[in-house]
């Protein structure tokens, strides 16, 4: 699905000059040379003179372009997300290229009219690109945080890139040396927080630490939503649950079954680090960025982020003596055991969420309920931390089947309870599930208007979206 156009994020439509133009600016000009407030220079385009070979491969993660809809190939997924704006869209991941573009069209995102609109809060820009490092720095991080969503719309305007990963302002970086840093605060804490604070570790850790300032888990906490995560007690999956249980953290209450979820995002650096590789230090680059030859020979960091299968040579090849389709091979069965499980694991939390709506229905108490949703919490908690960790059929597989295996255990549990309970009720025929087969079906089962959704998403692409483009422009926040 493709709403909108790639254009929109390089290129305001006539309607952004217009609003320009009324604006009476005259700044798109000189836009280029309007010196940054801060340290931080977001516009990556600006980094191509001094470093080619990196600014050339890092845009060619434009070509990773393909999007696949998660909902769509296994629509059990809409349930499990019912009441949360998971339930709506969404997508894989694909290139870092377009990490803007898609947090833009995703429904998840909603419509925002004004600054001041919902559904969420600023803190859901944190790592769509450097602009968030530099508003940070300008502004602090409460100033960042502070507000909705939309309040970002005009500042947060260059995609994942150089500022995310480097002190770009440091003489080190100028001559071509990586002057990795992490430029989020609050990952710098996190990892401090874990006992490997950034400045003390070694090359190998720095380098997996740049990415996990994006690919871990995270919640949105204290008065301004700000981005945290949840490793005080460490980064194991029930480590955190214990961690979220203790502050009684909750990101929504389910449609269905008023159970207080937790949601995974996208803990990469956590399964990383409990998986073979991250116990020997292996780190994500080795697999992700590896080092390559320019045609003057020059050895460089590949910055296609992208499947290390297709620089096969130049990852896997340098460590493992196996071919590549022997090693792909592994990788696949993993996958196909993991899907397996998972999806057994799905269809008994469905018939959980159903059995417990139709345990409130009939009138069970809150007491009665207390156990019950602590079963299904812990069980699609574990569930989506296995499922949400992509790529975890590389990265830990065992850590994967282990967690559902559990989440299995668990949503047996809560379905075993919820079995007596309804029988106290006089219940004791199967709870029907409605037809859920495709996205769409399952969407229409939970009462959702995807139609007024879809239409409100193509106006604000078509108006609010180039409007912050022409703002961005004009303040000099986007390279000409
Ligand atoms: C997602 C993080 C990330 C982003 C985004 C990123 N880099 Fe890098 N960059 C790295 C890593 C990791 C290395 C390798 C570090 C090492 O060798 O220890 C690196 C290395 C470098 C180096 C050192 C020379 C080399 O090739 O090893 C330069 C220069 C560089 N990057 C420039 C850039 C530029 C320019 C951009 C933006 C167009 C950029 N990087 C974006 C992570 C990133
Ligand atoms: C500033 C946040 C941020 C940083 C730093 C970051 N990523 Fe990402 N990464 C993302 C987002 C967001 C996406 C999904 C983009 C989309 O689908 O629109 C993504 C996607 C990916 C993908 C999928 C690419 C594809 O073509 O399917 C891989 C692999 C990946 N990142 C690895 C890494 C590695 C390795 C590092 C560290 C060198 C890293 N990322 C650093 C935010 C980040
Ligand atoms: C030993 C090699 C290796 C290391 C180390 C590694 N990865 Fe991966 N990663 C892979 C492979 C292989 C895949 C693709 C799996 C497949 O094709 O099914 C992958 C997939 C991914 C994906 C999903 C891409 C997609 O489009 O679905 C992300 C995101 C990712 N890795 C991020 C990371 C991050 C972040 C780290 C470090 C914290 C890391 N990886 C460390 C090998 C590695
Ligand atoms: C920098 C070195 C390095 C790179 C690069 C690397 N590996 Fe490994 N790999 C290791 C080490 C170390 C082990 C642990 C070996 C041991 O304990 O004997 C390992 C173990 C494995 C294992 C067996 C452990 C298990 O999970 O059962 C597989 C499979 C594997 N690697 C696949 C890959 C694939 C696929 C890639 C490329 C995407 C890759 N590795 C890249 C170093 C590396």
């Amino acid at each position: 699905m493709t709403v909108g156009s790639q254009n929109t994020l390089w290129r305001p439509g006539l309607a952004a000059l217009l609003l320009t133009a009324l604006m009476g600016t005259s700044s798109l000009v000189q836009a280029d040379e309007t010196a940054p407030k801060g340290k931080i220079e977001a516009r990556n385009e600006l980094f191509a003179k001094d470093h080619i070979d990196q600014f050339d491969s890092w845009t060619s993660t434009s070509e990773s372009a393909e999007r696949t809809d998660a909902l769509a190939e296994d629509p059990q997924m809409v349930v499990l997300w019912a009441g949360y704006p998971f339930s709506k869209d969404y997508n894989k991941p694909r290139g870092h290229f377009y990490a803007l573009t898609d947090v833009r069209e995703s429904l998840r995102t909603g419509a925002p009219k004004t600054a001041e609109d919902g559904p969420l809060p600023m803190a859901c820009w944190s790592c769509k690109g450097p602009d968030v490092a530099r508003v940070i720095d300008e502004k602090g991080e409460d100033g960042y945080f502070k507000g909705m969503w939309a309040k970002g719309g005009p500042e947060i305007v260059n995609t994942i890139g150089c500022a995310d990963c480097h002190d770009t302002a440091s003489k080190e970086f100028k001559e071509g040396k990586p002057a990795l840093h992490l430029s989020r605060p609050y990952a710098d804490r996190a990892m401090t927080a874990i006992g490997k604070p950034f400045k003390e570790q070694g090359r190998f850790d720095q380098q997996s630490q740049v990415c996990g300032q994006c690919h871990v888990e995270y919640y949105f906490n204290g008065p301004t939503k700000a981005v945290k995560f949840p490793w005080d007690k460490g980064t194991r999956v029930e480590q955190m649950e214990e961690y979220y249980d203790e502050i009684g953290f909750a990101d929504w209450t389910h449609a269905l079954s008023k159970t207080p979820m937790l949601k995974a995002q996208h803990p990469e650096y956590e399964t990383w680090r409990a998986g073979i590789h991250g116990q020997n230090n292996v780190a994500c680059v080795d697999c992700h960025m590896p080092k390559v030859q320019n045609e003057q020979g020059k050895v460089y960091t590949d910055h296609k982020v992208g499947n290390p299968f297709d620089r096969f040579e130049q990852t896997c090849r340098n460590c493992h003596t196996q071919s590549k389709e022997m090693l792909q091979d592994i990788v696949h069965q993993r996958k196909e055991a993991i899907t397996e499980i998972k999806l057994k694991v799905e269809k008994q939390l469905v018939h959980a969420h159903f059995e417990a709506k139709a345990a409130w229905d009939a009138g069970a108490t809150e007491a009665e309920m207390k156990d019950i949703q602590q079963d299904i919490r812990h069980a699609q908690w574990r569930w989506d931390f296995s499922i949400a960790s992509h790529g975890v059929q590389a990265h830990a597989p065992e850590v994967a089947l282990r967690m559902l295996g559990s989440a299995l255990d668990k949503a047996a549990d809560a379905r075993t309870k919820l079995a007596r309970l309804l029988a106290t009720k006089g219940i004791s025929h199967e709870i029907a599930i409605p037809d859920i087969s495709s996205k769409e079906k399952a969407q229409a089962a939970l009462g959702m208007d995807m139609k007024q959704m879809n239409a409100d998403k193509a106006q604000f692409l078509k108006t609010t979206v180039p409007a912050w483009e022409a703002e961005a422009k004009a303040a000099g926040r986007l390279a000409q």
